[in-house]
């Protein structure tokens, strides 16, 4: 693991793969978020998020990393539509580097949200249902 790894807490998340309403893709496409995925978090993600129907105690461990700063994306104005401020997190999931994106305003407690470079589903072969475990490092 990177130097970048090590100097952070890990904390465990699990749970199972399901599918969402489309709205991943929706705010993933705004090039307000995606410039600042580029220039801040130096990654170009692929159109969507992953979602991650926890487990009742991970619920809790993501309640304490939303808690934590993370690494902000700020939201914006476009077209009079306000979008909110994001707190990203670096996380693993089945050894492959992503992103855990925490949209301050969502409604969301039980799902965690994941953004990476391509498709983790066709990366990893998951299935809605498949469980996973996610490392989340926070500071
Ligand atoms: O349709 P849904 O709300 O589940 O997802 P989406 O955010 O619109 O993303 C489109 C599809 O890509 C979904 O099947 C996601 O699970 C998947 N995805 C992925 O495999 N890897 C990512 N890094 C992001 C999304």
């Amino acid at each position: 693991m990177g130097i970048v790894q090590r100097s952070r807490t890990r904390i465990a998340l699990s749970g199972r793969v399901i599918s969402g309403k489309g709205e991943g893709r929706y705010y993933m496409r705004q090039m307000g978020y995606r410039r600042q995925f580029i220039a801040r978090l130096g990654i170009d993600p692929y159109i969507g998020t992953l979602n991650i129907k926890l487990s009742k105690k991970s619920c809790v461990m993501l309640a304490k990393i939303k808690a934590k700063r993370g690494m902000l994306v700020k939201g914006f104005t476009f077209k009079k539509k306000k979008f909110g401020d994001v707190s990203c997190y670096r996380a693993m999931l089945r050894g492959i580097g992503c992103i855990l994106i925490a949209p301050r305003l969502s409604p969301y407690t039980e799902i965690a949200e994941l953004i990476a470079p391509s498709s983790l589903r066709r990366l990893l072969k998951l299935k809605n249902g498949a469980v996973v475990r996610i490392a989340v490092f926070v500071k």
